[in-house]
Order: C-alpha cells, then structure tokens, then sequence
C-alpha cells in the first residue's frame, strides 16, 4: 500500500478501526496523525498504536497527503469551514469522507470548492475489521487515488466501487443498514426458539452459530448462486423445505425489495439535509 502520510480527523470508533487496521497491516505509525478535540481518546490512540496526535485539526491536515474526514456528519461543515479557513486551501490534498449522507459536491462546498475528494460508506462491522464499504469518486479522481481510498478501506474489510455516487445509497441499502436486517431475523429465531423451550442463552447460541456457519459457507462456496446454496440444504418434501415455502408464500422478498426501497429513499432525503 502506498505509505502516503495520512490525518483522521475525528479519532472516534470508526477512525480508531481504521488506524488498528492500518497498523496490523504494517502501515508506518509515523505517517498517521489523529485530531480530536478532546484528550483521552488521542491518548489511548498514541499509546496503543504509537501514532501521532493533536487537539488541533489544521496542524494534522498540514502535515499530511491525506486527510480522513471522520467527524459526524452534522459537524463536518464547520469543520471543513475552520480547516479551510486556517489553511487557507487544501491544495495538493486528497480527501476522504466516511461520512454518512454528505454527497461529494456538499463536501467540495463545505472545502471551500476543493475537488480532490473520494466518499466511501463503511458498516458497522468495520469496527470489528468485517466491514463492507461503498466508494465512489468523481472522473476527475486519478487511479492511484482510487487505489489508495481503496487500501485504507480494506484495512476494515472488503470494499466495492460504484459508478453514480447515486449507487452509495444502493450501497446503504444493502450493506450499510443491512446488519440490522440480520439482527432482526436472527431475533425472529431466536424469540421462536425460546418460545419451543430453549433458553435466551441456549436459543442465542442456536441463531449466532447458524448465521456464522451460513455466512462461511456463502463465502467459501463463490461459484454457487444463493440459491444453488439454499437449494443444497433442502430436500423434498423435507423441513427446511415447509419453511422456506412458508417465507416464500407470505411474501418475504417483495417485503424486503420494500425495505430497502425505503432506506434508499431516506438516504437520499438525508443528503439534503446535510
Ligand atoms: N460507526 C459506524 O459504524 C459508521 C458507519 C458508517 C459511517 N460512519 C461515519 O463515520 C464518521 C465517524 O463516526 P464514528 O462512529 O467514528 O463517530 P464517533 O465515535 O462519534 O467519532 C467522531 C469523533 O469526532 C470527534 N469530533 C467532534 N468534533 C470534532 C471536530 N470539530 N474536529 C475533529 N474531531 C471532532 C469526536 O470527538 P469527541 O467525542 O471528543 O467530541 C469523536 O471522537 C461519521 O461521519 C459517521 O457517519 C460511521
């Protein structure tokens, strides 16, 4: 990966996932810095990943190539305004948001018209290095930036590009607000385990255990279809076979192209708000 020198601004959970992967993969700690206006998580940053800090976000971004955009996204603009203001431009800087809902022409504004930028959409799985990120960058972005966007992204997990920033939304819908659409099943089992007489903790491990051994086998089998993979696990006339036609007839997936129809139209409704 290329070693460019690299700020987070905004050194929460997300940022802190990213350096950890950053670092694990070898990344040089004298080329991250972390700005954060309070302390104790630059601290705990420095001491574990050796890492440069700093309360003060525009000496970070005038020391590096690359500046992460990491705050929420209801502060970024009077970030970006006081960055730019004390910088006096952000010329020479790639930057990149992983900022939920801002869209890339929002962003060049808030950076007082600044064009080098990349946006990408991590989940929450990020946290645990599991993530699934969405990017997408304008024409103008040249590929070693892309690839670049591309690394630091995959220090969390897998990323995938899309073409029309439109298609982040797409990425929302199926990723970003998708762990919760598997907790929620997981919780549908797990309540109708309890309910035939297992325990919480005996009907938790029965769901947690299937979904973990269901997702390996997704992804150790890529020449099978999902459905190739359900069809395998279910016989004629069997078990498995009386419930998923019971899922099937009561409508589960035009229930779930509605789902994520809705979380496509409220993302795009929260760009505006931003
Ligand atoms: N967590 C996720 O799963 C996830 C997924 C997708 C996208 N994201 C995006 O990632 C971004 C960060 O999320 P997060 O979960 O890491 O949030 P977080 O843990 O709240 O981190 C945000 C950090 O920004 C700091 N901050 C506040 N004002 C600042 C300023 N003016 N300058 C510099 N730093 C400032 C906060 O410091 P204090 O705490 O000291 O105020 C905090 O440490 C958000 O835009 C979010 O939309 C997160």
């Amino acid at each position: 990966m290329q070693q460019r020198s690299i700020a987070f601004i905004g050194a929460g959970n997300m940022s802190r996932s990213i350096i950890a992967g950053l670092r694990q993969a070898g990344y040089p700690a004298d080329r991250i810095l972390a700005a954060n206006p309070s302390r104790p998580k630059l601290d705990e940053l420095a001491q574990q990943f050796g890492i440069g800090i700093t309360q003060d976000n525009a000496k970070a971004a005038r020391a590096s190539e690359v500046i992460v955009l990491a705050v929420k996204p209801q502060l970024m603009a009077t970030m970006l305004a006081q960055l730019v203001s004390e910088l006096g431009s952000l010329e020479g800087k790639l930057l990149i948001s992983i900022a939920a809902g801002i869209r890339i022409e929002r962003l060049s504004d808030m950076a007082g018209g600044h064009p080098r930028i990349i946006r990408t959409m991590p989940n929450t799985p990020s946290l645990l290095g599991l993530g699934m990120t969405g990017l997408y960058a304008p024409a103008a972005i040249d590929a070693e930036d892309r690839l670049y966007a591309e690394q630091l992204m995959q220090s969390v997990g897998k990323t995938l590009w899309v073409e029309q920033e439109a298609g982040i939304n797409g990425v929302i819908a199926a990723a970003g607000s998708a762990p919760a659409y598997f907790f929620l099943f997981m919780q549908a089992i797990a309540e109708q385990a309890e309910a035939m007489g297992f325990s919480p903790q005996q009907a938790r491990l029965l769901v947690q255990q299937t979904a973990l051994g269901a997702a390996a086998m997704v992804e150790q089998n890529p020449q099978l279809s999902l459905q190739a993979l359900r069809e395998q696990v279910t016989s004629k006339g069997g078990t498995t076979a009386e419930a998923v036609r019971t899922f099937q007839e009561q409508g589960l997936m035009p229930l779930t192209a509605q789902a994520m129809q809705a979380a496509v139209a409220r993302a795009a409704e929260m760009e505006t708000l931003f």
